[in-house]
């Protein structure tokens, strides 16, 4: 399968397939400018991506499983159709499908971009009776853009949710801030409640479990590291709602596939639209994506 996947869509140098972790195939790319991802058919999962010094931004736990119908822990999840929980699986199929590539492809400035495909087949319409195509496109240069689309194959409308549900890592929680969501109002859904709440700080600190969502949030944030010290942009478009969230110290016990202090080397800043559903008509398209820049 990695042979034909390469005879089909490597580009010698910058663009193969390889197994991955228990032998699931997933595409590396490498960028001239150094920086370098990879994503996995498995939920068309990114679960590296590395700036041109060669410095890791994304946090997966050493616990994750990497196995069919199973989510990964960490890296970009593609939350699709629902959010959280709900009578699918929780956050939706598509981060437990196989995926395939459409293209890879150099852009004409020289971006490494990839496009994986989820269809709708028998298994997704048992779950969720609906005919749709969903894309991620990636874009990667001196910075990465993720892009997620959903057209509605189908003849009836569809309603669905949908974000990516980034882990970035960290050098120390207690030194990381997210930047850009001063005074704006969020639903806090630590624990079973789903409380509303304001925070007038400048920047949110992290001495606990936090679990919020900004719905209409800025088409721009940020996550601070001062121990590591770097600034990440994400620049959203269509993407008009954040999720915030550290599992903290008990939640972190909790999940199976989730080392008890590993919560002090991540945090989640996850764009998409997960308040309110979208509503997308026979042949609708949506998109959404978010550009990952390290400042
Ligand atoms: C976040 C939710 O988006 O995802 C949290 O706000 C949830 O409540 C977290 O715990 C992780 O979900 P999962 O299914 O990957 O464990």
């Amino acid at each position: 399968m990695i042979d034909e996947l390469n005879r089909k869509f490597g580009l010698p140098g910058v663009a193969s397939f390889a197994p991955g972790r228990n032998g699931l195939p997933r595409l590396e790319l490498r960028h001239g400018s150094g920086a370098s991802l990879q994503v996995y058919l498995h939920g068309a999962h990114v679960t590296s991506w590395r700036r041109p010094d060669g410095r890791e931004m994304l946090f997966t736990s050493g616990q994750s499983e990497f196995a069919d119908g199973r989510p990964i822990r960490g890296g970009i999840p593609v939350v699709f159709p629902q959010f959280g929980d709900g009578p699918l699986p929780k956050h939706g199929f598509a981060r437990i499908r196989t995926w395939r590539p459409e293209f890879v492809r150099v852009a004409p400035g020289g971006a490494l971009e990839a496009r994986l495909v989820l269809d709708d087949d028998a298994g997704t319409y048992a779950m969720w009776p609906h005919r749709f195509r969903l894309a991620l496109d990636v874009a990667l240069s001196d910075v990465l853009t993720v892009r997620v689309s959903v057209r509605n194959a189908g003849g009836a409308p569809f309603s669905f949710l949908a974000a990516l549900h980034t882990y970035f890592a960290v050098d120390d929680i207690a030194c990381a801030t997210v930047l850009g969501l001063k005074g704006l109002p969020f639903i806090d859904t630590v624990g079973d409640g789903r409380k509303p709440g304001t925070d007038g700080c400048e920047a949110i600190a992290f001495d606990r479990e936090t679990d919020r969502v900004y719905a209409r949030a800025p088409a721009r944030v940020a996550l601070r590291d001062e121990a590591a010290r770097f600034t990440l942009a994400l620049d959203s478009e269509g993407m008009r709602d954040i999720v915030v969230w550290n599992p903290w110290v008990e939640k972190s016990k909790r999940m199976p596939d989730f080392g008890d202090d590993e919560y002090r080397r991540m945090v989640c800043v996850e764009t998409g639209v997960v308040a309110e559903g979208i509503d997308l008509p026979p042949d609708g398209l949506w998109t959404g994506a978010t550009t990952f820049r390290v400042e």
